[in-house]
């Protein structure tokens, strides 16, 4: 894997998600998700899996993005909605083609694991798991 070779800049990874998070955290619905979660901790813990899957240093050590989402109801609005505030912040710190390019193709590659189609496709990982269930707080399209 010659992604994380072939960068010149190794801190282009935290850098797109030191944006991503920024964006993240300030988000009304999403933010939501990410209330028992420090945005330095999240930050870091994707650094290490994005540098990792691109061949860089392997420093992460936490679940599989399959593992890590069932307890939450991320619907494909949701999830297409991330996928887009990550577009951006690649943007924002001009992260190379390239990179930008595998890093959402790894993203595409677990959406069907992490997307859930109804409710009861939630469940919880460990029996003190709370299911994340949040509507999308935006009442413009509540009204449409
Ligand atoms: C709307 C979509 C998503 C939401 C709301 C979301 C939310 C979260 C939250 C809240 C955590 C922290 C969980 C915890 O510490 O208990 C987490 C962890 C994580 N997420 Fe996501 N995520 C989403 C999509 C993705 C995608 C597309 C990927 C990458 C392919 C990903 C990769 C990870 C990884 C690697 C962890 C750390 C797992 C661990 O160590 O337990 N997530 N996510």
């Amino acid at each position: 894997m010659k992604v994380y070779e072939n960068l010149r800049d190794k801190e282009i990874i935290r850098k797109v998600n030191e944006v991503f998070y920024e964006k993240v955290y300030e988000h009304p619905w999403l933010s939501l998700y990410f209330k028992d979660v420090t945005q330095e901790f999240i930050t870091s813990q994707q650094t290490d899996f994005i540098t990792g899957a691109a061949g860089g240093p392997s420093k992460f050590s936490g679940r599989m993005p399959s593992n890590a989402h069932p307890h939450m109801f991320i619907t494909e609005e949701l999830y297409d909605l991330r996928t887009q505030l990550l577009k951006e912040a690649m943007q924002e710190v001009n992260a190379p083609i390239e990179l930008q390019d595998f890093w959402l193709k790894l993203d595409e590659s677990f959406k069907n694991k992490i997307v859930k189609n109804s409710l009861s496709e939630c469940e919880k990982r460990f029996t003190t798991d709370e299911l994340l269930i949040f509507e999308n707080p935006d009442t413009h399209k509540k009204a449409a």
